[in-house]
């Protein structure tokens, strides 16, 4: 192997584009295909198609070094490359199993050009895919091309644990690189590659099946949410409990290092592109060999029931919500990010709508994403000072750092009501001023 095998990538959206863009910067050429042609032409022109933080000015240097370019020929991307690395999205389907239509049309196109191919080449599934499914993958691209999985080319399973908001950072500085290789030629290939991609910053490596790589993607994610409701769980208890305080909780158990602190941010519940439609399929795959998850399935429903709760503290403090102002204060799924799929926000909005609320929206960076969600059944704010003059009430859904600078003492004198409802734990309770009638998720009565 080259010190730097160029190596393309089929599929560029969060997990494509900015895997290439952080390859690019270290080096590497780098060949993106993606089917949607309008992506490809900001890309060539170092735009990128989505909001992500660092990305733009990786992208406009990748693509002006020479280091980054795309083609819509995937013959031309398998022919001028090592390796390449499927990293299109596994939808949830209408069952709620991973919809894998992108990856066996990925997988057809990659075949065409692996078929032509004479020297050997890497086949690395990146995207999250149910157990079983790299091994069919490489079954259907030895019926595809005649050659022979672990001869002629090699494949591997390699999930990506990147965070969308830090996903440049996460390419860069991984805890751990899990290669689940279906030989040992691939593996060491793909071992190589991430040595020569983060050199000091190197982290331990685990060589694996493909299965247990599989695996160990919905395993990681199913934990993570989980951790999440059960801090929202104790969120729940809290809050009936006089002088009590979810975060102090969380804080207290975190220091326990069988903990740790991470992943127990109370809050409205997770969301994404990620956890929402993971935990759903972890759940199929359970039935499909018909074994029971019934930690997973705990997760999946206290997330369900857990928007609403900023439903029934406007209802708490306001009564019948028909006809009253709501301020409704960050939609993107979290932070840093203009994504709003599986964003609790929607939720949270449309139930507003239902009970007759007249509700008025902003978002930093989401505005464009949630006028297509919510058309004309909102207002929208130019600012959220906008969003919460005369406002009756107003929930604040997503820890922009823009939100947390604000002076509730000031809000309140633009509100009809000064009434906020926190569901991120924003601001701190013992500064709020007297005159807000404040609601925050895991707070006790005091
Ligand atoms: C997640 C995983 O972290 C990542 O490893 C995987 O590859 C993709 O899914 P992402 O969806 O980008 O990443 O965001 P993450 O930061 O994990 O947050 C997910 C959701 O959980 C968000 O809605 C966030 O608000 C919520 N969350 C997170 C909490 O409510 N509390 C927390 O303590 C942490």
């Amino acid at each position: 192997m080259t010190e730097k095998p160029p190596v393309s990538i089929f599929g560029l959206g969060y997990v494509g584009l900015t895997f290439a863009a952080t390859l690019a910067s270290r080096g590497f050429k780098v060949v993106g295909y993606d089917i949607d042609e309008g992506k490809l032409e900001l890309i060539k022109r170092g735009k990128s198609p989505f909001y992500e933080p660092g990305l733009e000015e990786l992208l406009a240097k990748a693509v002006s070094d020479g280091n980054l370019t795309v083609t819509r020929d995937p013959g031309e991307a398998v022919a001028g490359t090592d390796a390449t690395f499927i990293t299109v999205g596994t939808p949830e389907g209408l069952d709620g199993r991973a919809d894998l239509t992108q990856l066996h049309s990925a997988l057809k196109d990659l075949g065409k050009g692996l078929a032509n191919k004479r020297s050997w080449h890497l086949v690395v599934i990146r995207s999250t895919v149910p157990p079983g499914t790299s091994r069919s993958a490489a079954k259907l691209l030895e019926e595809m091309t005649g050659k022979r999985c672990g001869v002629d080319f090699g494949l591997c399973m390699n999930p990506e644990f990147l965070r969308e908001g830090n996903a440049v950072e996460d390419n860069l500085n991984p805890d751990r690189v899990v290669i689940g290789e279906c030989d040992k030629r691939s593996g060491d290939f793909l071992e190589g590659f991430y040595k020569a991609f983060l050199g000091e910053r190197l982290p331990p490596i685990l060589r694996t099946s493909l299965e247990n790589a599989e695996l160990i993607k919905y395993a990681n994610n199913a934990f993570l949410a989980m951790k999440i409701s059960f801090i929202n769980m104790i969120a729940n208890l809290c809050e009936r409990i006089p002088y009590a305080d979810v975060e102090e909780v969380a804080r207290g158990i975190g220091l326990d290092k069988r903990i740790g602190p991470y992943f127990l941010k109370a809050g409205l519940g997770w969301g994404g592109s990620c956890f929402p439609k993971d935990l759903k399929a972890l759940l199929r795959v359970g039935e499909d060999v018909g074994v029971d998850l019934p930690l997973v399935r705990a997760t999946v429903e206290v997330n369900e029931r857990q928007p609403y709760k900023a439903v029934e503290f406007a209802e708490r403090a306001l009564g019948d919500l028909r006809g009253k102002r709501v301020a409704v204060l960050g939609l993107a799924f979290k932070p840093n990010t203009d994504d709003m799929r599986g964003a609790v926000s929607i939720k949270i909005v449309n139930k507003l709508v239902e009970k007759g609320a007249v509700v008025v929206v902003y978002d930093p960076k989401a505005m464009p994403n949630a006028k297509r969600i919510f058309g004309d059944k909102v207002e929208y704010a130019e600012s959220a000072l906008d969003a919460i003059r005369g406002a009756d009430c107003a929930i604040f859904v997503t820890e922009w750092d823009e939100f947390k600078s604000l002076k509730l003492g000031e809000v309140a004198k633009l509100m009809k009501n000064p009434i906020i409802i926190d569901g991120r734990r924003i601001f701190d309770p013992r500064t709020i001023p007297p005159t807000v009638k404040y609601y925050a998720i895991g707070l006790g009565w005091r």
